[in-house]
């Protein structure tokens, strides 16, 4: 496995291309299962999750094809079309790989009536469960039994529009059941659905294709289904989550960069939070600047909520940057109850955190040393290299195909900023 070698000590200045966002890319290379004309997708972040999803697709009969950026590091363009679903199986072998593989549920249900989806199971981040999808398929009319770990779903009777109530708010619970009731016949109505940008831009995409939804960036989204969709050509939107990891490498490192393709509107919390911190965060005409000019990082309490709240998608992150505080910072993890793993890693570098239950204390110390780490799931990943970014010494962060799966040239856009960092390729 690829291990990833960073000499901290590097101020960072330069410019990082923002790519498309993987979790807006996933959910909409999904709606192409519901139109057999051609869905082309720019701006696609060349990811190992998009790979995976891409791979899942073409086993259920879509055909794909990928048209290269102007440079290696560049997004791509991918075509998405499917004449006829050919297999309505995700099996379990991909779907423990990558969650986000549920998001062909409801299309596979909408588009052809069936689907045997494997149950994702449980992750790094805790139980993951997905009873709020099935129970929203059941809503609009689907039978649904649990068979040897599968969600085998059909609609002998078709689907009918109904108002579907959320007790928690879920992303891609209700990106599933946004794109199954573009094609169910009469009104369907999702209450208190999830805000995420991504969620507006699959929306977006989606009307592009002929589906009728008003109340889009809000919480109640109301679709009025169609009997087909039509092709489009969507630009995915930029990856807030990448933008905000960026902006930390910037003020973990002393650093002044710009983020390009950044949209402050879709991180106001992470900005808000940034500037409590001390960092400067200005709009340029491509996107963010980034710098922190004064000594102190500034301690600041984080407690992570649906959009537009602070995401817990960034609270690794946060929590790297909290370790070299004027003083003591509060998370808060309220999304996912195992969201802590980098903890100890973090503290093997020096950094002074306690858990307790879903909250995590973090005393600032004056520097982090670096050290050996492991990597446990993309956020985590991502936080110990910003941690080693700024760490005396080398850091050597290991297992980073967890780090594959949501950052794409990690290493070569934070090197072309002026940080010391090489990828250490295992051996073949
Ligand atoms: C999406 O996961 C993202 N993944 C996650 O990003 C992100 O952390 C999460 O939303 C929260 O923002 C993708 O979009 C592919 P949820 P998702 O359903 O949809 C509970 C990353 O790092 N819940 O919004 O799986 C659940 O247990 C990844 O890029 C139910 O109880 O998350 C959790 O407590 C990690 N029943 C809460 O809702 C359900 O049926 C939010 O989960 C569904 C969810």
């Amino acid at each position: 496995m690829d291990r990833i070698l960073i000499r901290g000590g590097s101020r960072l200045e330069g410019e990082i291309e923002i790519s498309g966002a993987k979790n807006a890319a996933l959910p909409l290379m999904c709606a192409g299962l519901l139109t057999d004309e051609v869905l082309k997708l720019r701006n696609l972040p060349q990811l190992a999750d998009i790979d995976t999803m891409a791979k899942l697709l073409q086993q259920l009969g879509v055909n794909i094809t990928i048209e290269d950026g102007p440079m290696a590091t560049s997004a791509q363009t991918g075509n998405f079309s499917t004449k006829a679903i050919t297999n309505y199986t995700a099996e379990y072998e991909l779907v423990r790989k990558m969650r986000a593989s549920i998001l062909v549920l409801g299309p596979l249900v909408a588009r052809c009536g069936k689907a045997r989806v494997s149950l994702p199971g449980g992750c790094a981040l805790g139980t993951r469960p997905v009873d709020l999808h099935i129970k929203g398929l059941q809503q609009l009319g689907a039978e649904i039994d649990l068979q040897d770990g599968y969600i085998v779903a059909s609609a002998p009777n078709g689907l009918k529009g109904t108002e579907i109530f959320f007790p928690v708010v879920t992303v891609t619970g209700t990106e599933n059941l946004l794109m199954a009731a573009c094609l169910v016949k009469g009104e369907t109505r999702l209450v208190n659905a999830a805000r995420e940008p991504e969620v507006t831009d699959l929306a977006e995409c989606l009307v592009k294709m002929g589906a009728d939804i008003t109340g889009i960036g809000t919480g109640t989204l109301v679709i009025q289904g169609k009997d087909t969709l039509h092709g489009a050509d969507h630009a995915i939107v930029a990856d807030r989550i990448v933008v905000g990891t960026y902006a930390i490498a910037a003020a973990i490192t002393n650093g002044n960069v710009e983020l390009i393709g950044a949209r402050a509107e879709h991180i106001q919390s992470v900005i808000a939070y940034l500037e409590q911190v001390g960092v400067e965060v200005s709009k340029t005409e491509d996107g963010l600047r980034v710098t922190r000019s004064s000594n102190t990082i500034r301690s600041v309490d984080i407690t992570t909520e649906p959009y537009p709240g602070f995401p817990t998608d960034m609270q690794a992150q946060a929590m790297a940057l909290m370790c070299m505080a004027d003083g003591a910072a509060v998370i808060n993890e309220t999304i996912f109850e195992n969201r802590f793993m980098h903890v100890p890693e973090l503290c093997r570098m020096g950094a002074n955190i306690t858990v307790n239950g879903m909250t995590a204390t973090v005393r600032g110390v004056p520097e982090l040393h670096g050290a050996p780490v492991m990597a446990t799931d993309l956020r985590a990943s991502v936080s110990l290299v910003l941690a080693g970014l700024a760490a005396k010494g080398e850091t050597i962060v290991s297992r980073v195909y967890h780090l594959d799966r949501g950052y794409d040239h990690v290493e070569q856009k934070l090197a072309a900023c002026g940080a010391s960092i090489e990828r250490l390729k295992a051996a073949a």
